[in-house]
């Protein structure tokens, strides 16, 4: 076997692989790629399907002037049922086939890296892929498939919030109960354990892992409170359709549900979109902003509109005020957002059920507040002020500590190696 294993968190956003030598226990190199996909149109159902990955992706839709197919948050689909397959060109794509390609763009750079094929790997997954346990176990299943269509051959799953805790153990002085709150872009996980640096080489962990816990809310969330709030009214939202004569109705609620998340967008059946909103916006007397609508699904501009949603987000990590604009394919918009605005009437819902999450998770354990010693903090979205907020009022902000927000799942899922090649 060779010395070397990887340890790889496959996010919603991004995602990232790390070589850990075994025999040094530390890490040797590490690669990271944001998670999408994008297919470009085939002239013909015979073409060869071709796809790039990452930033390539992002690259290759500007480059084919969009038309082709973009998908962003693909670890969503795993624990979805009713997903079986998409059609690509002549080809179906199962959940498992998506994800995988994404690991193998990760195993070919590390592979190459190391000019051996490592077949063993240490893989994330977050503590609740979904509440129901069906579900749940579905999404694993795949992510398990996933990994054998991209060549591994021994794999472990572990708790991406536990990676996270194995890389922050490695900074400490002394023993500490840690709660872990990794924020990532689909989900918030939490794990609560006893770290200690001594206890870092060890493989018998079980009894410092306390408590896991996680709820489906993300950034992917937050973009699409913004998209709710601050975006569907420039794509018609509260416009009224006249159907039958004389009656006025509100436009189908499902044409903004649609726009909001990247679960629906990506196998939105456009064809049928289009057709149902070209239809409303004649019964609307074509009203501009339902035009709006009918250019961002035919010009195939929801990753732009995402990305700029994204800006407007991460701005008010930095800024007090930032700007959502809009200006492409004739969709021209403005809308300022405060940072009060934005806690308090944007993400609001989603940050109380983040929170109500989390105090009856410490109270299902049975946790005070002042034994926890530290909160780690990690993912990109524990960037976002309002849910910061939220622990530094209940911990006080001289517990609150904080690490490499993107890499430090995959580094200790790597180091966690160990311990759960010895459970199993
Ligand atoms: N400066 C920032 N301010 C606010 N949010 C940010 C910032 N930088 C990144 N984000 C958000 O962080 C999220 C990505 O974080 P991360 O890479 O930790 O997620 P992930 O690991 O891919 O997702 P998950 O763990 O849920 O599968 C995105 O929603 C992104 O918009
Ligand atoms: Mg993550």
């Amino acid at each position: 076997m060779s010395q070397f294993i990887y340890g790889i968190d496959f996010g919603t956003t991004n995602s990232a692989l790390v070589i850990l030598d075994t025999k040094t226990n530390n890490v040797v190199k590490l690669f990271t790629t944001p998670s999408l996909l994008f297919f470009p149109e085939t002239k013909s159902a015979r073409e060869e399907i071709t796809f790039s990955i990452g930033n390539e992706a992002i690259e290759r839709y500007v480059e084919n002037r969009r038309r082709g197919r973009f998908m962003k948050s693909i670890k969503k689909v795993l624990p979805n049922k009713s997903f079986i397959d998409t059609v690509i060109g002549y080809k179906r794509y199962k959940a498992e086939d998506l994800v995988s390609l994404i690991l193998i763009h990760l195993k070919k750079q590390a592979d190459e890296f190391l000019g051996e094929n490592v077949t063993t790997a240490v893989i994330g997954r977050p503590v609740v892929f979904d509440e129901n346990s069906e579900k749940d176990a579905l999404a694993q299943e795949r992510l398990s498939k996933a990994a054998r269509i991209a060549g591994f051959t021994d794999f472990y799953f572990q708790m991406e919030p536990i990676g996270a805790a194995f890389t922050y153990e490695r900074q400490i002085k002394k023993e500490e109960l840690v709660l872990v709150a990794d924020f990532g872009g689909g989900t918030s996980d939490f794990s609560l354990m006893r770290l200690n640096p001594e206890a870092v080489n060890q493989a018998d962990r079980g009894a410092d892992m306390i408590a896991q816990g996680g709820i489906y809310i993300g950034g992917d969330s937050f973009d699409s409170d913004i998209m709710w709030h601050k975006g569907t009214g420039h794509f018609g939202r509260g416009v009224k359709e006249e159907i039958t004569p004389g009656k006025l109705i509100d436009l189908p609620l499902s044409y903004f549900q649609n726009i909001c998340s990247w679960e629906k967008m990506n196998f939105l059946d456009t064809l049928r979109m289009r057709t149902n909103i070209s239809k409303s916006y004649g019964f609307t007397g074509k009203n501009p902003k339902v035009k709006n609508l009918l250019t961002l699904i035919e010009d195939n501009l929801g990753y732009v509109l995402f990305k700029q949603i994204e800006k407007s987000k991460m701005d008010l990590t930095y800024n007090d005020e930032t700007s959502f604009e809009f200006n492409q394919n004739e969709i021209d918009f403005k809308e300022s957002i405060t940072i009060d605005d934005f806690g308090q009437e944007v993400i609001n819902k989603n940050l109380d059920k983040i929170e109500e999450y989390l105090m009856a998770f410490l109270e299902k354990y049975q946790i005070s507040q002042e034994d926890i010693d530290v909160i780690f903090m990690t993912g990109g979205t524990s960037m976002v002020r309002p849910l910061k907020n939220i622990f530094t009022r209940r911990f006080g902000e001289h517990k609150i500590k904080s690490g490499d927000n993107f890499n430090s799942v995959a580094m200790g899922l790597a180091y966690s190696y160990k311990v759960v090649s010895a459970q199993a």
